[in-house]
């Protein structure tokens, strides 16, 4: 398996183009198939995850051809098979979006448990209990799903849990129920404006997407569409967190400051400078940020995905911080590794100390899963010495080209075989 190595003490400086995001993008490739007309998607990142997408096409009979390395041309009208193959889907947690697609272009879906990043428990009860509101029977039988409903129905579902993939998969199949259905405490992230925004592009009535309710009229027939995804907030902020770490000045563009507020308030109260752009922002850090608390919670809130890249930042703080994980009560399995670098952190349930000022050192240390795998790189750039990051997998399934991003920065990395 090929590893990362980094040498630490680099500062980054330069400019980065952020690419599209990959939580929008690996629901808007299944979302393709409510549709027997032809889409053309733009923007795509191009990372792991929506190549094994392509290929669960692929495998479905869909023709799915790149124009360009980021934009993909989709006909789904030969799709052939409703059952998503178990190789593929357990390698990403959104593959549960072939769910609510297959069932609202063909009734039926046969889809494994999904993969994806180990976060502790991650339950999808709610995916569930909306497709059974829209009229789907659901049974799930040697970890395989099964959904299927002769007739979808418009209805009034009040999700338990605030979840950005329960509320794209009930939008994906309610688009072509008949009748109109509400969503209330639907989760408000921007991937899901950009979901309905996509939908809505190839004729589904949906309003009300970045508010808790989502209402959505069902149609009986979506059309071709083109489509640009957003940039990927997350990747945005790993590059500022980059920057800020080793009191760098570094300027993102091609992105949407006002999806990144949590993140430019945080770096702000940390007394690290944020100059905002129309699409581009540049983070000059500083040597001796201040020591803040954090907490996660769904958008607009701190993201759980930036938790652990935030967590790296405050090991340089003047002081301790307290980081609260609201979202998934598993997602501190990167602190070990920390650990192993010298950071100092003290874990009790879902909350982490992060006592600042520590000089991390290069260790070896084993990516646990796509954000944290991402945390270490950074905390590879600020440690003293060598740092050697296997399990990089986990890093390329979200993360374009991060590599040839961070050496143009001025960083020290290289996939080692
Ligand atoms: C998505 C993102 C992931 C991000 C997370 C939270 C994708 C592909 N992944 O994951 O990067 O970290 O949102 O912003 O977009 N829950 C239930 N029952 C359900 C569904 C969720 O209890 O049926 C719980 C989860 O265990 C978690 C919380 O709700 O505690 C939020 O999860 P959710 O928003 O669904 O996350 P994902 O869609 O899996």
């Amino acid at each position: 398996m090929p590893r990362l190595h980094i040498t630490g003490g680099q500062r980054l400086a330069g400019t980065v183009k952020i690419s599209g995001a990959k939580n929008s993008a690996v629901a808007v490739i299944p979302a393709a198939l409510l549709t027997a007309a032809p889409v053309r998607i733009e923007n795509l990142p191009d990372i792991h995850d929506i190549r094994v997408l392509v290929d669960i096409l692929h495998f479905l009979g869909v023709k799915a051809v790149w124009e360009n390395a980021t934009t993909l041309l989709i006909d789904a009208s030969t799709v052939a098979k409703t059952q998503a193959p178990y190789e593929l889907v357990k390698k990403l947690r959104a593959s549960y979006y072939f769910m609510g697609a297959l069932l609202g272009r063909l009734g039926c879906a046969d889809v494994p448990v999904p993969g994806g990043c180990d976060l502790g428990p991650r339950p999808i009860d709610q995916h569930i209990k909306g497709l059974v509101s829209l009229g789907a029977k659901v049974e799930v039988e040697h970890g395989l799903i099964g959904v299927r409903a002769k007739k979808l129905i418009g209805a009034r579902i009040y999700l338990d849990v605030v979840s950005v993939g329960a509320t794209i998969n009930i939008m994906l199949a309610a688009v072509r129920a008949e009748g109109r259905t509400v969503i209330e405490n639907a989760a408000k992230e921007p991937e899901i404006v950009d979901v309905a925004n996509f939908l809505n592009a190839m004729g589904a009535k949906i309003r009300g997407a970045g508010t808790d309710v989502i209402r959505i009229t069902g149609v009986k027939e979506l059309g071709p569409a083109n489509h640009c995804v957003i940039p990927d907030r997350i990747e945005a902020g790993t590059y500022m967190i980059a920057a800020a770490a080793t009191g760098g000045d570094v300027t993102l563009l091609d992105v949407i400051p006002k999806h990144l507020d949590p993140i430019i308030a945080k770096l702000r109260e940390m007394g690290i400078a944020v100059e905002v752009g129309d699409d581009k922002l540049r983070v000059i850090g500083n040597t001796t940020p201040l020591a803040v608390d954090i907490k996660t919670f769904p958008y607009p809130g701190f993201p759980t995905d930036m938790q652990s890249l935030a967590m790296v930042l405050l090991t340089q703080a003047q002081g301790s911080s307290v980081i609260t994980e609201n979202v998934f009560e598993g997602r501190f399995k990167h602190v070990d590794e920390l650990k192993r670098m010298g950071a100092r952190i003290k874990v009790e349930g879902r909350t982490a100390i992060v006592d600042g000022r520590t000089q991390l050192s290069g260790a070896p240390v084993k990516a646990t899963d796509l954000r944290a795998g991402a945390a270490f790189i950074i905390a590879g750039l600020i440690a003293e010495g060598e740092t050697v990051i296997s399990e990089i997998y986990h890093i390329y399934r979200g993360y374009e080209h991060i590599c040839e991003k961070l050496t143009a920065l001025g960083a020290k990395i290289k996939e080692i075989p």
